[in-house]
């Protein structure tokens, strides 16, 4: 059976494309999931997609990957450096976490060099824009 992994997208990621393109690229979050999506059937994963603004819905998606996926990649967005609820939420259900980030973030404002996620992640990609998509479904694809 194919492996699920739900990729999930935090806040302002439903503006890429628009969003401070000289920063985050000039694909839609659309172009992105539609790649994902790809790119996991080519790795035998099933890839479900999904996006929010609001912490306390990711951290229920989170909650109910339990059972229903075996991993997850996430970019959390500016809750990477804020929610300890995310961080929790990771910790109770245990399931391996990528967390990717389109920029590098440590090349930015002090603010975003902090990420509550990255304790709780098998691997963190940042930098490389959609590819960091890509490349955290290859990661899982080999150690799932
Ligand atoms: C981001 C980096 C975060 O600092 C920022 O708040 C985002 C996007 C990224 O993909 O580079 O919303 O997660």
């Amino acid at each position: 059976m194919a492996h699920r992994v739900l990729v999930l997208n935090g806040p302002n990621l439903n503006m890429l494309g628009t969003r401070e393109p000289q920063t985050y690229g000039s694909q839609t979050l659309a172009d992105i999931e539609k790649m994902a999506i790809a790119e996991g059937k080519t790795l035998g994963l099933e890839v479900t997609c999904r996006q929010s603004n609001i912490e306390g819905e990711l951290v229920t998606w989170i909650q109910q990957a339990l059972g229903n996926f075996d991993a997850i990649v996430i970019n959390p967005g500016a809750y990477s450096h804020t929610s300890i609820a995310i961080h929790d939420a990771f910790r109770a259900v245990a399931l391996p976490v990528i967390e990717v980030h389109l920029s590098n973030i440590y090349t930015r404002e002090a603010f975003r060099h902090h990420s509550y996620v990255s304790p709780v992640a098998m691997g963190v990609i940042c930098g490389l824009g959609a590819t960091g998509y890509r490349l955290a479904l290859h990661a899982l694809a080999e150690k799932l």
